[in-house]
């Protein structure tokens, strides 16, 4: 961290007395710090304090009473390495969500060019409420890094997520971003993601659940270390993450089309849709209508994407499989990873709660082609990107 230079932002909630600790981290590391506080956090901390633990004066007005210097949020926009908000209200996530500008802080936050970090804290039902959730999602589509909110007692005396995270914890964020930040600098990373859509006739299609969620969140953490990545992304409702390549398909074979068209140029393909593996044999023009007779539907095989990749393989090209398995799981992982040319799979077991469709979190473990096999714990899709992403530093070729 030596060197970099951080704005801290401190809104108005009672975890702002942890934000003293993280300001503490940055300086022990050797960061210059800049602090910003609304009016609403100057209850719950001093200014006095921030300005003696960073050196530096603490701003929170448009202009100095004392001697009508005007504090220009330009400036510091541009100054900033990084920006972290912490803790960062329910409020100042909607304003920064829709762009409303009524305080240096926010001012700041809209001419920062550097990367934003921020980390939520506020009461439970706060937190839970769908327009928090979309104005945190909306955040992290935006390129933003989230520091999620723990789960524990709360100012309130209730139980429940919405704690800010621990100080270290969001300094070790933001630490390990400029660490990891140009480790895939230089490499083109193809991703598949979400489910694919075979159609029946205009109106109907066979699909399945997936969300993209995963793909989405191996494509930012990607992007994070500095890879210029492509998505090749079946229907999803995810937000447009921005300096992303997105080619919408719908089909296994528009899926195929894309990624033959664009592996050749790629150095790290990571196979993440549920793709199917049949699609009807025919596709009706009109819409079929309901009779009285049963109703059979003539399936014919897709071509296996990840299959085909790995014929054309170079030695230089890494290719990343995903397994979601019920039943024998290691096993049939370990099959398709050798059948499909991998150079690891990652292994869901749908066994395992809250691993898999739909939700955020998954629980994989990770096969080998020398047999080797890491298990994770049960954690974020987020943070199971980062671990996924570190196997791929670990096993890339030069
Ligand atoms: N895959 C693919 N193209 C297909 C089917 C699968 O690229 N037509 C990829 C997936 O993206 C994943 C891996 O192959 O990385 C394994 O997918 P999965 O559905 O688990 O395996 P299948 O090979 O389809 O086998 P099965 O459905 O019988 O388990």
């Amino acid at each position: 961290m030596k060197g970099k230079k951080i704005v801290i932002g401190i809104t108005g909630g009672i975890a702002a007395y942890k934000t003293a600790y993280l300001l503490r981290e940055f300086i022990k590391e050797g960061a210059e710090v800049k602090v910003l506080m609304t009016q609403a956090a100057k209850e719950f901390i001093t200014p006095l304090t921030m300005a003696t633990l960073s050196k530096n004066p603490v701003l929170t007005d448009f202009f100095n009473p004392e001697n009508g210097d005007w504090n220009s949020h330009v400036d510091l926009g541009l100054w900033a390495d990084a920006m972290v908000i912490a803790p960062a209200t329910a409020n100042t996530l909607a304003k920064m969500n829709y762009g409303i500008a009524d305080n240096l802080l926010l001012t700041s936050y809209l001419s920062a060019k550097c990367p934003v970090f921020f980390a939520p804290a506020m009461d439970l039902d706060m937190y839970k409420h769908p327009a928090t959730q979309k104005n945190i999602n909306d955040l992290i589509a935006r390129g933003h890094i989230c520091i999620d909110a723990d789960s524990g007692e709360l100012a309130s005396g209730l139980i429940g997520k919405g704690r800010m995270a621990e100080p270290l914890q969001i300094f070790n964020v933001v630490k390990n971003f400029f660490e990891y930040r140009k480790s895939l600098k230089g490499k083109k990373v193809l991703i598949t993601a979400g489910p694919t859509y075979e159609a029946i006739d205009p109106v109907r299609f066979i699909g399945n659940y997936s969300s993209g969620k995963m793909g989405y969140a191996l494509a930012e953490e990607c992007k994070n270390r500095g890879a210029e990545v492509t998505i090749v992304s079946g229907p999803v409702s995810i937000p447009k993450p921005e300096g992303i390549h997105i080619i919408p398909v719908k089909s296994a074979s528009e899926m195929l089309d894309a990624c033959l068209k664009h592996f050749p140029d790629t150095d790290i393909a990571i196979m993440n849709a549920a793709v199917a593996d049949y699609t009807p044999a025919q596709t009706s023009e009109k819409k079929i209508k309901r009779t009285k007779d049963d109703m059979f539907i003539e399936l014919k095989p897709t071509k296996d994407i990840a299959a085909e990749l790995g014929k054309i393989k170079k030695k230089n090209q890494l290719l990343i499989g995903f397994a979601l398995e019920t039943d024998n799981e290691e096993k049939n992982a370990d099959k398709k990873l050798k059948k499909k040319n991998l150079d690891f799979i990652v292994l869901n077991s749908l066994q395992d709660k809250g691993a898999g469709f739909g939700y955020d979190t998954n629980k994989i473990s990770i096969l080998f082609q020398d047999n080797k096999m890491k298990k994770f714990e049960l954690k974020t899709k987020l943070e199971v990107a980062k671990d996924i992403v570190n196997e791929i530093e670990l096993n890339r070729k030069k």
